[in-house]
Formats: structure tokens, C-alpha cells, sequence
């Protein structure tokens, strides 16, 4: 990690003007319990708070999670920033200046760069599509699928035109490096080494963020040319496809409650543009539940329209899964006598999309209408088939009262007994209940013989990094135990590197300061380690006399060094009796 030393003075005023719990609360609804505040964790999805912020060390952890650290590890995780970024962003939010030097903010720079790059890209392409001797083919196609001005202008769309080396030009003639342009993915690395041009011949997509920031692209082929349909931009040091989702920027201020979530760049384009500002759509991939996460932070319901085909319903079911672990509302919009919105509203108009999306199934109709389709209800044995799978979707749904509207409707289509219909249901959701519950105890008794992906070395040596834990989080509860600590053991004595290198940054920041703060410590750790730094940290709070287990721990980690430097010394004998047995042997040729 680079060299970011910002004065325990500046760190310490920085934590005093933005209190954890403030900052914290303009993203979560925090309640107050004892000593702790906790929350909806806004970085995974969950239904009961596991969220805890601790206002009195100032950090924050999530059991479900494992997100945690300082203030500033907050706001790089939920700003998605570096180190130097989020501590900039909590100097602007509580007006203080940054120090003039003495930081590293080459990557803030280097961000920056690419975001440069992008809305110049953006606009290079932009205009090319509105000069008729250059982007007369993009212009023509976006006009026969019926976009007017106003929408390619609000979407900022864009042609990019054949050839290798228009945008790299363009680009260098505004002082922009290669090797930033093909870290921005707008170009690539030709075999000579050089940047060209990787969107060609293609209609533009840019992708803006919440900021209003170009992030990436996408670009989509002309009829009648070869190749893939869409080619879009792979991740980037300022774009996540995973994470960002195409429109949000626009849709999250609709005045709608809900978000449609299609498909493709050009149904949202239409739906917008049919007046549905509230529509957007993943980036290439599979919806993921960091995206279901950002739409719960505007919506309280979405609506899945994806194409009428096959794939389409299989995404749909994908959504639906995902969308359920966030708590949002589902309805699934069934289009027929269209392929997708798109195709829809051209063919029948707005008004009847509007109809077609009230009308929305919610998840449960959804998937006991696309069981029904799969079987002839006409047949007994047909009508058998889809009740055994409606038991099943209707047994999966955590909610009697919905169990048991849908177990009425289900015995007036089919005319068989409500009340048999209902006994299946609840002895197939006990049943699953009881396996689930199973589950949970095997996971939650066995033993954790689990990676360990933030300190490898603990899963080998669980005796020691237990015992390194404890001294750590001993000291930082108890700066005045460190020079008694410190003499004692000395960070070689740590067996695990993690570990190791805590105790190491400790003894810096104690070096000068007489108070522990993990804010003193978060530029030289990742926010993953952040997160485990916290959980460490709050372990020592449940011992009555610090002094005696501090003791205690240094003896036990001192053993285990012992343990391991006989094994050390035996495996040395080992070699040595192997090499005179080589010996031996070549001796007797
Ligand atoms: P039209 O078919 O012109 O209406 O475009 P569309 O945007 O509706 O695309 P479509 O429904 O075929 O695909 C949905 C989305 O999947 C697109 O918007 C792209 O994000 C993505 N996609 C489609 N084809 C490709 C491809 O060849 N490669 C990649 N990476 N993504 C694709
Ligand atoms: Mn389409």
C-alpha cells in the first residue's frame, strides 16, 4: 500500500466533525440499543438488522456481512471510494480543508483521469452521430426504431465510427495518455503496444452513474454487420457492471415507487421515452443482488418486464429470487403479442402498456401461472401435474396468509377440496421448515474449519491467532498496557501475518499517541480488513481484569512459537538424516 500519512490531528478532527452514527444514519435508519445502534445492513441484503454501529470506539460491523471498520471504511465502501477520496469526502461534508501535502491521491487522480476520458468519449461520439457526413447510419437507425431528438440528446446516444484510431486521436489531441484510454476501455492494446479504437461502426450507449458520471459504454452493432450484438465496457478502476445499473441515474427521480427492470439499453430507452422514467436495466449480465440492494434504496416494488421467449421467463424467475432476499415488492409484467416493451409500446401504444403494467402479477401468480403453462390442464393427469407444482411454489412462500388465498383460488379452478389443498401445503413448508432449521444448526455447530480469506494462517494456527486476537484487541481497549506489552513480545513473536501486521501499525499509531482510534489505522488496510480489524477490536470488552488475560495470552502465544520451532528443528534433523542417507547411498555405488 502506498505511503498516505495524514496527522493523528487532522484524523482525529476528521472523526470528531463526523460522528459515526451521523454520517452512518443518512444511509441507515439506525435504533438505539444499550452502548450500540443497529440497522439493515445497506451493504447485503437482509431482513432483520445485523448492522451495528458502535458510537463509542467509533466503528461499525455487520455479523451478517462481515462489512465493518472506521468512518472513513464506511464511506469508501458505501461512496465507493479510496482511501484519500473518503476522507476528502468527510473534510467537504464537515468544511474542513485537507492538509496541502504529505498524501498519496494518485489513484483519486487517476479516477478522476478515466471519468475525463469517458465524458469526452461521450460527447466525441455524441457529435459524431449528429454529423450527417459521419453518423448518417447510427442517426438513420435510431430514428427507424423511433427515437426522436429529444431522447438520443436526454440519453446522450452516440455513434462510433469505423476505423482504428478516431477516438484515440481525438483523445490525444485533448493530452490524454494511451495507457489512460485503454484503462478507461475505451481503447485497446494493439500488438505494436499502441491504443486503438475498440467501438466501431457502432451506435453508442453511454452508461451514467448516480453522480452523473460516464462510466462506461455500450455499443451495439448495425443490421447487417458481423460480430456480437452489444459490445460493452469490462470493469474498470470506475465502473462495476455488477453494481451500476443502466438509467438509475434518471430513474431514481421518478416520482414512482416502483422501478421496471428490463432487459435491454432499448426498451428502457423506450420506455422512457413512452413516459415511464421509472424503467432500467442490468449491464449485459445477469440482474445481481447488488443491484436489487441500489433499487431498494428508491423503490419499494419492482416490476420485471423481461422478453416473452424462454430466456426471458428463466430471468425472470432469476429476478424474482433475488429481488425476494431485499424485501421489495415483486410483479412480473407477462407481454404478449410483443417480444419485449419495446416492440409492445410500438405496437400498441402507451396507454395500453400502462394497463398491461397495473395489471402485473405479483411473484406467487407469476410462478403459478408459468407452472400451469408447462402442462395440459385440459387432462386429469395434466391438471394433477400442475396442483403438484403449485403445492410446491405456494409451500415456499413465507406467508400463510398469501398460502391461503392462493390455496382457495388454486381449489376453485381445479374444484378439488380447499381445506386437502392447505394440509399439503403446510406439512411440505414444516417439512422445509425443519430442513432449513437443520441447516442453519449444522452450520452453526460444525466446526469452522472454513477459509479464511483476510488471514489465511488463522485456520492452521487457531490456538495462536486466538490468543494474537486477544492481546490486540487488549491494547487497543487499554493503551496503558502497550509498554508492558510491548517489551514482552515483539511482532516476530506473532505467528499469523495478519495478525502480525496489526500489532506492528498498533505499536506506530501508540508511538504517538497516548489513545487508540482504528481511524489511526485505516489507511494501511484494505475495507475487508477493516471489517475483521473491528470484530477484533471489540472482543476485549468482556474481560474483568485486562491485566491477567493480557498475561495469559502472551504466554500461551510464546508456547505456541516454542511448538512451532521444535517441529522447525525436528524437520531440519529430518533433512540432515536425509542428505547422510544420500550419502550413504552414493557411497556404496
Ligand atoms: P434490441 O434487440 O436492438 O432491441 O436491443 P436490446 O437492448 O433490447 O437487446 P436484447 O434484448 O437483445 O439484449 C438485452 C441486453 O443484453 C442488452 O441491452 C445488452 O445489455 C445485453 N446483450 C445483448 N447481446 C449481447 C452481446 O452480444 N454481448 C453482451 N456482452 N451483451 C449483450
Ligand atoms: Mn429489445
Amino acid at each position: 500500500m502506498s505511503v498516505i500519512r495524514l496527522s493523528d490531528e487532522f484524523l482525529s478532527e476528521i472523526r470528531y466533525r463526523n460522528r459515526i452514527e451521523d454520517v452512518i444514519s443518512s444511509y441507515v435508519n439506525l435504533k438505539r440499543t444499550g452502548n450500540t445502534m443497529k440497522g439493515l445492513c445497506p451493504f447485503h441484503n437482509e431482513k432483520t438488522p445485523s448492522f451495528t454501529v458502535y458510537p463509542e470506539n467509533g466503528s461499525y460491523y455487520c455479523f451478517g456481512c462481515q462489512n465493518g471498520g472506521d468512518v472513513i471504511t464506511f464511506i469508501r465502501n458505501a461512496e465507493n471510494l479510496d482511501y484519500i477520496e473518503a476522507v476528502k469526502y468527510l473534510a467537504d461534508r464537515s468544511g474542513m480543508s485537507m492538509p496541502e501535502s504529505g498524501y498519496d491521491d494518485s489513484a483519486e487522480k487517476m479516477r478522476k483521469t478515466l471519468l475525463e476520458i469517458n465524458r469526452e468519449t461521450a460527447r466525441f461520439y455524441h457529435s459524431c452521430l449528429i454529423d450527417p457526413k459521419i453518423g448518417k447510419r447510427g442517426l438513420d437507425y435510431f430514428y427507424q426504431r423511433q427515437l426522436t431528438p429529444t431522447t438520443i440528446k436526454k440519453f446522450g446516444l452516440g455513434f462510433a465510427p469505423d476505423g482504428f484510431y478516431n477516438l484515440v486521436n481525438h483523445l490525444k489531441s485533448l493530452g490524454y495518455k494511451e495507457n489512460d484510454m485503454i484503462l478507461a476501455n475505451v481503447a485497446g492494446r494493439g500488438k505494436n503496444g499502441g491504443a486503438y479504437d475498440r467501438f466501431r461502426g457502432k451506435v453508442m450507449f453511454p452508461i451514467i452513474d448516480l453522480r452523473g458520471n460516464v462510466v462506461g459504454f455500450g455499443g451495439r452493432k448495425l443490421p447487417g454487420d458481423e460480430g456480437a450484438k452489444y459490445i460493452n465496457t469490462s470493469d474498470t478502476p470506475v465502473y462495476k457492471k455488477t453494481k451500476n445499473m443502466y438509467a438509475m441515474n434518471l430513474a431514481k427521480n421518478s416520482k414512482s415507487e416502483s422501478i421496471i427492470l428490463c432487459e435491454g439499453y432499448m426498451d428502457v430507452i423506450a420506455l422512457h421515452q413512452a413516459g415511464f422514467t421509472n424503467a432500467v436495466a442490468a449491464l449485459g449480465t445477469a440482474f445481481t443482488e447488488d443491484q436489487a440492494t441500489l433499487i431498494s434504496k428508491y423503490a419499494k416494488e419492482v416490476i420485471i418486464t423481461m422478453d416473452s421467449d424462454e430466456a426471458g421467463q428463466k430471468a425472470s424467475k432469476r429476478a424474482i429470487d433475488i429481488v425476494n432476499k431485499t424485501g421489495l415488492k415483486i410483479r412480473v409484467l407477462q407481454i404478449e403479442g410483443g417480444k419485449d416493451p419495446d416492440e409492445y409500446i410500438k405496437t400498441y401504444g402507451a396507454e395500453r402498456f400502462k394497463l398491461l403494467l397495473e395489471g402485473a402479477k405479483n411473484d406467487i401468480e407469476f410462478n403459478l401461472f408459468s407452472a400451469k403453462a408447462k402442462y395440459d390442464t385440459d387432462t386429469d393427469a395434466g391438471r394433477l401435474q400442475y396442483l403438484n407444482d403449485a403445492v410446491e411454489i405456494l409451500a415456499g412462500v413465507n406467508n400463510e396468509i398469501a398460502q391461503n388465498i392462493y390455496a382457495g383460488r388454486l381449489s376453485d379452478e381445479l374444484s378439488v377440496d380447499k381445506q386437502v389443498l392447505t394440509n399439503r401445503i403446510k406439512a411440505l413448508y414444516k417439512k422445509r421448515a425443519g430442513a432449513r432449521q437443520k441447516e442453519q444448526l449444522r452450520e452453526m455447530t460444525s466446526p469452522t474449519v472454513r477459509r479464511d480469506d483476510i488471514n489465511p494462517e488463522a485456520v492452521r494456527h487457531k490456538r495462536a491467532a486466538a490468543a494474537e486476537e486477544i492481546i490486540i484487541s487488549i491494547l487497543m481497549l487499554n493503551p496503558e498496557l502497550c509498554t508492558t506489552a510491548f517489551e514482552q513480545l515483539s511482532e516476530e513473536e506473532f505467528i499469523t501475518s495478519f495478525n502480525r501486521r496489526l500489532y506492528k501499525a498498533l505499536k506506530t499509531a501508540l508511538s504517538t499517541s497516548k489513545a487508540f482510534d482504528i481511524t489511526m489505522i485505516s489507511s494501511e488496510f484494505s475495507p475487508a480488513e477493516m471489517g475483521r480489524i473491528v470484530l477484533i477490536q471489540n472482543k476485549a470488552t468482556v474481560y474483568k481484569d485486562s491485566r491477567r488475560e493480557l498475561n495469559d495470552c502472551i504466554a500461551v502465544l510464546k508456547e505456541e512459537n516454542n511448538k512451532l520451532q521444535k517441529i522447525d528443528s525436528s524437520n531440519m534433523d529430518n533433512d540432515e538424516f536425509a542428505k547422510a542417507m544420500q550419502k550413504i547411498a552414493k557411497n556404496k555405488k
